[in-house]
């Protein structure tokens, strides 16, 4: 590694000592900046996930102007999806819409299982691109099996999930032949993205937090278990995020993570004692970066308090950046975590 290379993030993923809390900020590339703003006016949001170099441009434009410790590839959790031959569109007020919902045995029977390398090959140019430029770590990603089968099902975004809990309850052997095929496919993807020079992985579990503890060790789980047991060879930290999750982290932690990710919810001190020798990622709420400076970098000076016993700590946001926030008030809390964080 280049003596210019900054290996915090990696390091806190590990546990060993840093001389900083690494910070990265979950969804850091994105419409909140107006030089990704500019990008965007151009292309739609797929065309984007599926030109490199745009992409590169884009992922590289936090880590320039914030100056986080981490870079996170720009793409999306549906990528695969779409490449499973489910067709998907981006609505500009709706997200993400899958017109072809899977509900029934032909439709799944109809999805692949794709060669990541031939089918998202534009991704995996993406990362190779980036770490040809990048001082810091590049995290690769995907959506954990339940997240993805969530979109697939509903044919889009949800509030109740009906459709999704329908099948779960219903018709549970369609449910768990959805979730295998999104697992293999997840498997080979990241795998892929290992590969082409990812240097950790995220897998997010933005709706794991709709289910009750017994039906998330049921049917969301054993899924993430086997994805991330497959991974142990590439010798990548993984990160696994469940989103609303502070009810499910006894069993999150028996992922095999490395890395739990957590959201606001819970104070970080407890979530800590629940997860063992095990880093945490995490979890000032998005919404107070709001916060006027003084009580912003007092609210990070307790959260990082808070992390001591640590076993290690990367600083992030309890989900993504809301696309309203200032990038000024972003930068002042990562300058913040530097500054208040440096041992
Ligand atoms: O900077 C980064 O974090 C990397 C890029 C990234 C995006 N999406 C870009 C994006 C990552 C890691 C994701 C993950 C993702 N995508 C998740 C998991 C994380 C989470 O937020 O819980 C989910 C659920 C999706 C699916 C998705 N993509 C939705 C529901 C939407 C629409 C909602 C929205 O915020 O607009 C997207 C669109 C999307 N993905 C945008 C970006 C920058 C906005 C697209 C635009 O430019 O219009």
């Amino acid at each position: 590694m280049n003596a210019s290379f900054n290996d915090t993030f990696l390091k806190a993923c590990r546990g060993e000592k840093t001389d900083y809390t690494p910070i990265w900020m979950m969804r850091q590339a994105g419409r909140y900046l107006p030089e990704y703003q500019k990008v965007r006016g151009n292309v739609t949001f797929l065309e984007l996930c599926k030109n490199p170099e745009l992409c590169v441009e884009v992922t590289l434009q936090p880590v320039d102007i914030l100056r986080v410790d981490a870079a996170i590839l720009f793409s999306d959790i549906l990528i695969p999806m779409e490449a499973m031959g489910a067709p998907l569109y981006f609505h500009e007020g709706r997200g993400p819409i899958f017109p072809e919902p899977i509900r029934t045995t032909e439709a799944l029977n109809k999805l692949i299982v794709p060669d990541p390398d031939e089918h998202t090959g534009f991704v995996m140019e993406t990362i190779r691109l980036l770490r040809q430029e990048l001082k810091v770590p590049l995290i690769g990603f995907s959506g954990a099996p339940f997240t993805l089968a969530t979109y697939l099902i509903e044919g889009g975004s949800s509030k109740v999930f009906w459709e999704t809990k329908k099948m779960m309850f219903t018709q549970p052997a369609l449910f768990h032949a959805l979730m295998d095929k999104i697992s293999q496919c997840t498997i080979l993807y990241l795998q892929a993205q290992a590969r082409a020079g990812a240097q950790a992985l995220q897998i997010f579990d933005s709706w794991a937090g709709v289910l009750a503890p017994c039906d998330f060790a049921e049917f969301a789980l054993p899924y993430v278990q086997r994805i991330i047991s497959k991974l142990q060879d590439t010798g990548l930290p993984i990160i696994y995020f469940a989103n609303n999750g502070a009810t499910l982290l006894k069993l999150s932690a028996t992922t095999g993570a490395d890395v739990l990710g957590l959201d606001w919810r819970i104070n970080i001190g407890d979530a800590i004692r629940q997860v063992g020798d095990r880093a945490v990622q995490g979890n000032i709420d998005p919404f107070a970066l709001l916060l006027p400076k003084d009580k912003l970098r007092q609210r990070i000076a307790d959260l990082l308090e808070g992390a001591k016993e640590a076993y290690g700590h990367i600083f992030n946001l309890g989900h993504g950046i809301h696309q309203f926030t200032p990038p000024e008030q972003a930068k002042i809390a990562i300058d913040a975590v530097h500054e208040l964080s440096a041992r």
